[in-house]
């Protein structure tokens, strides 16, 4: 971790002062690295206050993200390092995709408090607006077959429903394919793009729009704040979601562990579908998913497997 972050972790804990002194001591550096952090801090926006010989003191959380109050903020292992931070970038998934490319290690995170060309899938636009809610990307390049890549985004959703759940009480359900809905409201999407060769995956972006503070106006959306009354910590949130998600990658993906909690948390199942899929209109009683995640719908011809498309009501 930089150390504009390290400092940055202790001036959270808060109430300061803490001494150039103090700081240099408990970080093992000089007083100018320590000073030179905290000038880097300062021009990230992050409000310093620095108070004759007492020391550095935090005037409230800053409002938007930054590199370091990002990774300041962030308690997993390895997931979400280094952190790519943008005020303002067209999409993080393009950006981690172009990090992907450039052979970048598994792990990085690429967050923004605004995209001009926020996407969702089937080419949709993913909106919010500036330095409310959660928008970020993962790159990852888990052991796995192609085939099976959409446990990614199970595993995602999962970790992302418990994670609003442990901070709010509320509990997302999951709309399959990649949709977290509060109700008949959609609370989050998630966007997993990936290439690999002889069936093997070599990377995986998986892309995480979440309202946090702000719905969409102009979309059938909700936001945590409306439903809980109070603002909520974006940081907070993510890393809750980091380090679940870190976790399940950590035991290798299981299968029927992610399974078993996406069922647990879904609303597609048991319900009459309309599935928009590659070859056309399915429709019946979505009755199950498998083990790579493609839906299960009984229809009047028997059982079909839909790995793509959208749930419409029947
Ligand atoms: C969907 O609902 O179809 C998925 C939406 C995913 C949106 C997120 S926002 C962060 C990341 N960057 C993007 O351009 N898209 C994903």
């Amino acid at each position: 971790m930089e150390t504009s972050a390290r400092i940055l972790r202790i001036l959270l804990q808060g109430p300061g002062p803490v001494s150039g002194q103090a700081l240099a001591a408990e970080l093992g550096l000089s007083r100018t690295a320590v000073w030179k952090g905290v000038a880097k801090l300062i021009g990230e926006g992050v409000d310093i206050a620095a108070s004759g010989g007492r020391g550095y003191r935090l005037i409230g959380r800053p409002g938007k993200l930054g590199p370091s109050l990002v990774a300041a903020s962030l308690s997993s292992q390895w997931l979400g390092r280094p952190v790519h931070y943008f005020e303002r970038t067209d999409s993080t998934n393009l950006r981690a995709k172009t990090l992907a490319v450039a052979g970048t290690p598994g792990g990085a995170l690429v967050i923004a408090d605004f995209q001009t060309q926020g996407r969702g899938r089937l080419k949709r636009v993913w909106r919010s607006p500036a330095g409310r809610n959660l928008l970020f990307s993962l790159l990852l390049r888990p052991r796995l077959e192609l085939r099976s890549f959409f446990r990614l985004t199970m595993a995602a959703g999962v970790s992302l429903s418990r994670a609003v759940e442990e901070l709010t009480g509320l509990r997302p359900e999951l709309k399959w394919p990649n949709d977290l809905y509060l109700g008949e409201h959609k609370l989050a999407g998630i966007l997993t793009e990936i290439a690999g060769q002889a069936q093997l995956l070599d990377w995986a972006v998986v892309g995480i729009g979440l309202n946090t503070n702000a719905a969409p106006a102009e979309e059938k959306c909700t936001c945590l704040a409306s439903c809980c009354g109070r603002k909520i910590d974006r940081l907070a949130l993510l890393d809750a979601f980091l380090v679940r998600f870190e976790a399940l990658l950590d035991e290798g993906l299981p299968a029927e562990e992610i399974r078993a909690g996406w069922l647990e948390l879904n609303q597609t199942l048991g319900r009459m579908v309309s599935v928009e899929d590659r070859g056309g209109r399915v429709s019946g009683l979505a009755v199950d998913v498998d083990a790579d995640g493609a839906l299960l719908v009984e229809t009047g011809a028997g059982l079909r497997r839909v790995v793509c498309g959208d749930v419409l009501p029947a």
